[in-house]
């Protein structure tokens, strides 16, 4: 038995030519780096004694003659560092974050080539981040990635919380199987979208949310994405491996680099508390700190819009329905009959505005006011909008004039039809035209195959222009909420006027046959950690054929869930999306989505379990209010939080939004109550969630006024 022992770390010695270790500061993370023999750098993790990664492979594939950089290495330097600093973010979940972690670096000499690869390895309390570097040398200038080589070997079959790998599109409601039935899962999740682009059937994309059998809670993801194509993970289900899986240009390569350079991070979360991962800041302390110095005029904004009605198909993005084709400049609308459906018109956007301002709203987005929606998708057509056009029927002046003077700004709409040649074309005046105009924000949309043809929506070519359109905006001091652009990977630290992104599935997906009623479970998991979310909440009427008799699409959430939305998704960016009149039904519902803040100076995540809940607690900015969400997934429960957040000794007034007894998402989603109860530090509660529900409550510094009559909780 010793024999066989001793044969056996005999053995595994000889392998391993070179190791160092890592720990995280508080000990509790392990991760270990070892060159294998003939020169194979590799990696692995354990949390608290068990392993997260098994022993991984690192490197990359290079195109053609290349010689690859994933073998006969020899470690010519390491060198370790700590680092532990606040910094304040322009706008967010908390006012300060803590980035501290130690350091590893590894310097590899590829013996025949005489080249020079850095892996960069950062260990925090919650996760691993580490990244490759190619520094300026002689060997190593220019070259093309075939493929990256990275490795994150899991260490069972855990339960995975999954979107399909798809190079176009991330707009899937989730799956959630063991990681070994993914393959035969794949099929029945890959759902009907304008663009997408399936490769393997057993990819899934990041950011992927897992949990082991004993109770890790796993993420992997990426930060940082920047002049590199979007990581993908091919899971082999024999070994539970995921190897990285790049996006591909139109060409079939992966990645044309250009020493000094570096590959994004790589992320590996975990903790044994799934609160820990929702409230994990490796994602923005792996990004750059602000490259903008004067920030004053980044802003958070709640909002509502000229969106939901053509969302469901009540009114039109189009002008006319009279043109099978538009030719920009040529294409005359004041000859043409308008379908008298068209949402972004005078009268329509004023009362918009007029909401907004009665209630306190500082945006009003308005979609379809520029000429070319007639004709604006699935021909590949290249000059499509030229973002400065509008209709006869919207005066850009006149409303903008209309607003400002109502304390209230319009939302600019840039819809790109994935024509990307066309809108970098534009871009410039575009921008200007916002400035000479007084907008501040635009919402952008990438929907359809990109243009140039053949280049995909998470490939390397494209990130760089996600990245030009956001650097672009930040000289003309513009904020930027872009649609079916690549998943964020916490670029909004360096630059915050990236103030909110869709790529995910949103609320416009209610409207196309529904989503899962846990999918807002999921997504502070998976999509939130790389950044806000503009998913659009707040919809009060769930039986859309009350809008547009001719669709049958149900919102799969009740309205007290809906409530949630605005302090369980944290975003800098909320719209109200449903129509004025809905809000105005339910006055008393809406009042929450008045009320709550939309930045914050505390987060604390009360409940988490993906798939399931997600109960958070966020305190407004500069203020003493509270705001508290809760959503559930499909099955009813009964949620327990503390307040043990509030401040010792004082006393406040908790305004409580819940399901009714008898409310369900698909069969009584407006049956909700409000209720009114003075809280202290001391105080519990135990609130029931209907299936698809949630409850929001506001809780404000009591006073003789606001707290009379009111009883204990
Ligand atoms: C898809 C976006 O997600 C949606 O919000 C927008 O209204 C349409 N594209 C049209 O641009
Ligand atoms: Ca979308």
């Amino acid at each position: 038995m010793k024999k066989t022992l001793l044969g056996f770390l005999f053995v595994l010695a000889s392998c391993v030519v070179s190791a160092q270790q890592l720990k995280s500061p508080n000990g509790n993370l392990t991760m270990d780096f070892a060159l294998q023999s003939g020169g194979v750098p590799t990696y692995k993790l354990d949390y608290k004694g068990k392993a997260v990664i098994k022993t991984s492979k690192l490197g990359l594939e290079l195109k053609k003659d290349e010689k690859s950089l994933l073998d006969d290495f020899t470690v010519s330097d390491t060198q370790t560092a700590t680092f532990d600093e606040n910094w304040k973010p322009v706008w967010g979940e908390v006012a300060s974050i803590r980035n501290q972690y130690n350091e590893l670096a590894v310097t590899l000499k590829q013996n025949k080539t005489d080249r020079v690869m850095i892996v960069r390895f950062r260990l925090f309390d919650d996760g691993l981040g580490f990244r490759y570097e190619f520094p300026t040398q002689k060997n190593l200038v220019y070259f093309v990635i075939k493929e990256e080589r990275t490795q994150f070997a899991m260490a069972g079959d855990h339960t995975a919380f999954w979107i399909p790998g798809d190079y176009d599109t991330q707009e899937y409601d989730f799956t959630t199987s063991k990681l070994s039935e993914i393959q035969g899962l794949m099929k029945k999740s890959v759902t009907a979208n304008l663009s997408q682009t399936s490769f393997s059937d057993s990819a899934v994309q990041t950011s992927l949310m897992m949990k082991s059998a004993d109770g890790l809670y796993i993420n992997l993801h990426e930060a940082a994405l920047i002049d590199y194509a979007c990581m993908h993970l091919n899971l082999d289900p024999k070994t539970l491996t995921f190897q990285s899986w790049l996006t591909p240009d139109a060409k079939g390569d992966k990645g044309y680099m250009q020493a000094p350079c570096t590959s994004p991070w790589r992320t590996v979360m975990v903790s044994d508390d799934a609160r820990d991962i929702v409230a994990s800041k490796i994602t923005l302390n792996l990004n750059e700190p602000c490259k903008i110095d004067d920030t004053s005029w980044i802003h958070p904004v709640k909002y509502v819009g000229v969106w939901w009605e053509m969302i469901t198909g009540k009114s039109t993005w189009s002008y006319t329905d009279e043109l099978p084709s538009v030719q920009l400049g040529i294409t005359d609308y004041t000859k043409v009959k308008p379908n008298g459906k068209h949402g972004a018109n005078n009268a329509n956007v004023k009362r918009y505005i007029d909401f907004a301002a009665k209630h306190g709203f500082g945006g009003v987005l308005v979609e379809g006011w520029n000429q070319g929606w007639e004709d604006w998708f699935g021909h590949s057509k290249d000059y499509v909008f030229d973002f400065v056009s509008p209709y006869p029927d919207f005066d850009v002046k006149m409303l903008n004039e209309y607003a400002h003077s109502k304390g209230v700004k319009i939302i600019m709409h840039h819809e790109t039809s994935s024509s990307v040649r066309n809108y970098e074309r534009h871009i410039d005046k575009a921008y200007q035209f916002m400035k000479d105009n007084g907008y501040d924000a635009v919402k952008s949309g990438y929907v359809g195959d990109i243009l140039p043809r053949g280049e995909n929506h998470y490939d390397q070519w494209i990130i760089n222009h996600y990245q030009y359109a956001i650097e672009k905006a930040a000289d003309y001091k513009i904020m930027v909420n872009a649609h079916e652009a690549v998943r964020p990977t916490g670029i909004c630290r360096t630059y915050p006027n990236m103030i909110g992104n869709e790529s995910a599935r949103g609320t416009e997906y209610q409207s196309f046959g529904g989503s899962k009623p846990n999918h807002v479970t999921l997504l502070p998991f998976t999509r939130l950690l790389g950044g806000p979310m503009d998913y659009t909440p707040g919809i009060f009427e769930m039986d859309l054929s009350k809008l547009n008799p001719e669709n049958h699409s149900h919102v799969n959430s009740t309205i007290a869930n809906q409530l949630a939305l605005y302090v369980t998704l944290y975003s800098p960016l909320q719209m109200a999306a449903d129509l004025p009149k809905n809000y105005e039904r339910f006055i008393d519902a809406f009042q929450f989505i008045k009320d709550v803040a939309i930045d914050w100076d505390d987060s604390k995540y009360l409940e988490a379990e993906p798939g399931q809940y997600i109960t958070a607690a966020r305190k407004a900015k500069g203020k003493q209010d509270w705001f508290i969400g809760s959503v559930g997934g499909n099955d009813p429960r009964t949620s327990n939080i503390n307040f043990n957040f509030l401040d010792k000794g004082k006393t406040y007034v908790a305004t409580i939004y819940a399901d009714g007894k008898d409310a369900h998402y698909k069969t009584n989603p407006q049956s909700y109550n409000i209720r009114k109860v003075l809280v202290t530090n001391k105080s519990k509660l135990s609130q029931w969630v209907a299936s698809g529900g949630g409850y929001a409550i506001s809780i404000v510094p009591a006073t003789s006024e606001n707290s009379k009559g009111l009883k204990k909780l």
